[in-house]
């Protein structure tokens, strides 16, 4: 089955952003002169995606407008005679869905449920910004060869292992399971970073594991990713591109460098 459709969480509070995130969304943070969100769209785009419903928490209207057309610059511009692209996005079916309280990513992901039915769809987490490379057209490839789930993955030093998912593979080099931040004994270099594509399975797993959950916690997404490899099965594709953490000022900045060192002249 093609895969069409993608989201995008923007659900959380940005605590390791504080304090621009109080009053401006992480994802409309600035790399050169786009917002984050821009890119990881254009992520989406070129890799044949035509449907990505953005998953809003509060304080996210900017995040909203960002993607409508604006008549009031548009004339502006005709008038000076300026050409500057304001709508590459034009094409896209881009929807919007509010989440009225952040409680982690699984959380947030099982608001798709309704918009994503049947169909196997790719998540895009907002903070992690891939450059140099398009990890959903490297999942997307990888998905017509395995027909299964994915995770995307990147090789992180000795060390790091504690701040990501990182997944143990099992003799046929299948994922056999993740551990979320191991503290110790770390099963792999190879951490879990923010696109996946999932199917439907998901959503049940999640309304399994919901029962037993306090209705305040944030959970991530590993509990569910674990019941993939236990029952569909659960691949693993290791990205080309370079990965960012933009949810924290360092990667940002990181980020910023990389694009001003790469592409602007
Ligand atoms: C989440 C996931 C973790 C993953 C990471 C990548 O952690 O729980 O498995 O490695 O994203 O960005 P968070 O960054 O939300 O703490």
């Amino acid at each position: 089955m093609q895969v069409t459709k993608a989201i995008i969480t923007c659900g959380g509070y940005s605590t390791r952003f504080l304090p621009i995130t109080k009053s401006v969304p992480k994802e409309m943070l600035p790399i050169h002169n786009k917002p984050i969100i821009h890119y990881i769209v254009e992520e989406l785009q070129q890799a044949g995606i035509t449907d990505i419903l953005i998953l809003c928490g509060r304080g996210r209207e900017v995040t909203q407008n960002y993607f409508d057309k604006n008549f009031e610059v548009d004339t502006v511009l005709e008038r000076k005679g300026v050409n500057i692209e304001l709508n590459p996005f034009r094409d896209l079916n881009i929807m919007f869905k509010r989440v009225a309280m952040p409680r982690g990513s699984a959380d947030c992901i099982y608001h798709a449920k309704q918009w994503v039915g049947n169909e196997p769809f790719v998540v895009a987490y907002s903070d992690d910004l891939f450059l140099g490379g398009n990890p959903t057209q490297e999942l997307l490839d990888a998905y017509k060869k395995f027909k299964k789930p994915l995770l995307t993955t990147t090789q992180v030093p000795d060390g790091e292992q504690h701040k990501y998912g990182i997944i143990r593979l099992d003799k046929r080099q299948y994922i056999d399971e993740i551990i979320e931040k191991p503290m110790q004994n770390p099963p792999s270099n190879l951490a879990v970073v923010g696109r996946y594509l999932l199917t439907k399975d998901f959503f049940k797993f999640f309304e399994e594991d919901r029962k037993t959950l306090a209705s305040d916690k944030e959970v991530c997404t590993t509990a569910q990713l674990n019941k993939f490899t236990k029952t569909t099965g659960l691949r693993y594709v290791t990205t080309e591109a370079k990965r960012f953490d933009t949810g924290q000022p360092v990667g940002w900045l990181d980020a910023n460098l990389w694009v001003l060192t790469n592409f602007v002249n």
